[in-house]
């Protein structure tokens, strides 16, 4: 047996130096991250074996993997990206005997917090500086309700303890903000209290979690209200295993796009992209932006739309990214500020106030990845303002990352893009929902060397 890796990881630093040479080739990207988690989650509360082709098999998943596993399924791993869940259906995980440790996933600790609400154990669970900074209280406070205890850190923060309920009531709630994490933990919670959980959010959020609760045989209704939707869900339902085909992340799959659109000459096709409509925000934008981008090849794979995406370089010019976009690209605005900075013109990407509670402090650290690579940028209340200027940034800075590995890819795409070589202080984070990036990068050419 090898020794696990220590985590967190040691610093990687990487240089990425402007292309001498376009960068080109057909590749697919890892399978989506949120796709990927609720796999494993919904796997784990049905009856049956659930096989899932396509998970990401990065270290967030990893974390949901092991948590799961910790409360009683069986999740094996058969290949390189298939899997194997046997569930133990609604309400029957078990007590885990340590502490659950989800690393750097928002994602994996949010929707275990809804699972565990409604069962009746004791949980502790933690996560990595980066994790352990994020709020918790959008989700431990209206799981309450259900009759669920979490005592956590000041702000709620983790690490935090939770009692399940022994009987979980059904939840009704208007979501705050705009967040499928919050949405999707209370609907798990809903899973395992009797009558109808009703979830109000105030925009539509990426809706993952209902396709997959019809998926596995779940009852559930979603009608528009105003801007947002009313989920409603059948609770304690029988979750029936049913295979999965997780679709290529469009999150990571916007790092290579973005890198063929500044990178002169440069054309690179990247096939079985996830298009669902709640995720295809900065394509939008790219688009008013002037980016030629082809869709090819519309599908429907596993219940999501997929289709092949080629990016080809051309000039970008500046635009109003409106806030109700947010909630359908709300992981790529680090990227989109790196497109705007090559870019002729100004663009205002308005209402990313919640950019401020991810990884890191995106929107702080993305403004400082342009500054230190020459681009002026500004941040106006919680809008972010790109001055490009249709040519190339300087570049010759250094990113610092914070853990965050949106805010690695991000700098190193600068740095494919601009004038001179920019250094990013740590890209080991990439392998939360991108492993194996730098290789897939330099095998479309892109100059990424160890510093
Ligand atoms: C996710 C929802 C988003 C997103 C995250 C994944 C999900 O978070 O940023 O990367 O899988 O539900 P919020 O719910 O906080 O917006």
């Amino acid at each position: 047996m090898t020794a696990p890796e220590p985590y967190p990881p040691a610093a990687r630093p990487l240089l990425a130096h402007p292309g001498s040479r376009p960068l080109s080739g057909t590749i697919r990207v890892p399978g989506d991250k949120s796709i990927s988690h609720r796999a494993l989650m919904f796997g784990a509360l049905a009856v049956g074996e659930t096989r899932i082709s396509g998970l990401l098999d990065g270290e967030d998943v990893l974390r949901t993997a092991a948590a799961m596993r910790a409360l009683g399924a069986e999740v094996i791993q058969d290949g390189p990206d298939a899997w194997r869940v046997a569930g133990r259906g609604i309400g029957g995980l078990i007590e885990p005997a340590d502490v659950l440790d989800m690393g750097n996933s928002g994602t994996a600790a949010r929707l275990l917090c809804g699972i565990l609400a409604s069962h009746p154990i004791f949980a502790v669970m933690t996560g990595d500086a980066s994790l352990r900074r994020r709020p918790m209280r959008r989700v431990t406070d209206p799981l309450a309700a259900c009759g669920a205890r979490f005592t956590a850190r000041e702000g709620g923060r983790l690490p935090l303890a939770v009692e399940g309920a022994r009987e979980a009531l059904p939840l009704e709630y208007r979501v705050p903000v705009a967040s499928a994490q919050v949405k999707s933990a209370l609907l798990l919670a809903g899973l395992n209290a009797p009558g109808l959980t009703r979830i109000e959010e105030p925009a539509a959020t990426r809706d993952h979690s209902e396709n997959m609760l019809r998926h596995f045989g779940a009852t559930l209704t979603v009608e528009a209200a105003g801007e947002g939707r009313i989920v409603t869900l059948a609770g304690q339902p029988e979750l029936r295993a049913a295979d999965i085909l997780v679709p290529g992340d469009p999150s990571s799959a916007a790092f290579p796009l973005v890198a063929a659109l500044l990178v002169a000459d440069s054309a690179i096709t990247i096939t079985g992209v996830g298009l669902n409509p709640l995720r295809t925000g900065l394509l939008d934008c790219l688009r008013e932006m002037g980016a030629d981008l082809a869709i090819v090849n519309p599908r429907t794979e596993g219940g999501e739309p997929v289709g092949d995406v080629t990016a080809r370089h051309g000039p970008l010019r500046g635009a109003d990214i409106p806030p109700g976009r947010a909630p359908s690209m709300i992981d790529e605005y680090p990227i989109l500020a790196v497109a705007a900075a090559s870019a002729q013109g100004v663009t205002r990407m308005r209402g990313l106030a919640e950019l401020r509670v991810k990884e890191s402090d995106r929107l702080a650290a993305t403004a400082a990845l342009l500054a230190a690579n020459g681009v002026r940028v500004e941040i106006d209340g919680d809008d972010l303002i790109v001055h490009g200027t249709g040519r190339p940034p300087a570049g010759g800075g250094l990113v610092e990352t914070h853990m965050d590995h949106r805010l690695a890819m991000s700098g190193l795409v600068l740095g494919l893009s601009a004038a001179a070589p920019v250094r990013v202080d740590d890209t080991a984070f990439i392998e939360t929902s991108f492993p194996g990036f730098a290789a897939l990068m330099r095998s479309t050419g892109a100059m990424l060397e160890a510093a």
